[in-house]
């Protein structure tokens, strides 16, 4: 079976520095996969050239066999690659249910005319956004949430909107940078069983970025570890926990813990 994903050969420097070399990736629908690193590796340039964010030097990314490399971030994710970011893009003053709204843009078909003259037409798909939008919050379980600023939430709540913004691009395959940073242990907990739910009841393909290897291990399948932009060592959980390379690369770090 072929992957949904695959990438082929992702290189990138920025000036001299040689961010990301020769990276490859395969990932299907409903399954979790993981990217460690320390500090400085390229696991977000690795996210943000399969985004679109950045072009890469060299390299192919293939969503069911076409090419991805040259479309914009949006026209990328409306293809079907969600994300989320490492230090949260939210707008402070917006609500939870407008950023959700907002997240399906992507989606929307009606015309200019439409949206200045209000037609029935634009009412309708407007509703329809709008109910789609609740039902990302739902799943997430910040329903009640919806009318509240984003400034007066806290932390653990505003990732959940930040999950539910990118779910609201009907993604097939979800990136997640970083999604459980800063989290006490129940919001921690919390954030996990809902990764888990994207993969059981919405089949979507899952690629984590994450520093803690508790995480990594109860929630992936298989794991790259990145080193200076290349990838030193792939496999089960277990097996890069136990690979040489992986554990000088940590040593004295959390992860080995
Ligand atoms: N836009 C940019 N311009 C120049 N250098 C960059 C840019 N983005 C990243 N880098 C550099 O590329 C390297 C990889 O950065 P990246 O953010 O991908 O690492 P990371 O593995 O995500 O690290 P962290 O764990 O701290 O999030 C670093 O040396 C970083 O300074
Ligand atoms: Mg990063």
């Amino acid at each position: 079976m072929t992957a949904l994903l695959r990438v082929e050969h992702l290189s990138h420097a920025f000036g001299g520095l040689k961010a990301v070399s020769d990276y490859r990736l395969e990932l299907s629908p409903g399954e979790i996969r993981g990217l460690i690193g320390p500090n400085g590796a390229g696991k977000t340039t690795v996210f943000n050239l399969i985004t679109g964010i950045y072009r890469p030097d060299e390299g192919r990314v293939l969503l069911e066999g076409k090419d991805l490399v040259g479309l914009a971030p949006y026209e990328i994710a409306a293809r079907g690659l969600g994300r989320t970011f490492q230090n949260m893009l939210l707008w402070r003053h917006m609500t939870v249910l407008e950023h959700v709204k907002v997240a399906r843009w992507s989606k929307v078909r009606y015309g200019l005319g439409g949206a200045f003259f209000g037609t029935a037409a634009r009412r309708r798909e407007e509703a329809e956004h709008e109910a789609a939008a609740r039902k990302c919050l739902a799943f997430f379980g910040i329903e009640d949430l919806a009318p509240q600023v984003i400034a007066n939430l806290p932390y653990g709540a505003q990732r959940k909107v930040e999950m539910a913004r990118a779910l609201a691009t009907e993604p097939r395959i979800l990136f997640l940078d970083e999604p459980t940073a800063g989290m006490n242990p129940e919001e921690l907990a919390q954030m996990m069983t809902m990764i888990r739910r994207l993969r059981d009841e919405l089949g979507l393909g899952i690629f984590l970025i994450e520093h803690r290897l508790r995480v990594v291990m109860e929630l992936c399948r298989r794991v790259q570890a990145l080193v200076f932009g290349e990838v030193i060592a792939e496999g089960t959980p277990e097996e890069i926990r136990n690979h040489p390379r992986v554990i000088e690369a940590y040593l004295g770090k959390e992860i080995v813990a």
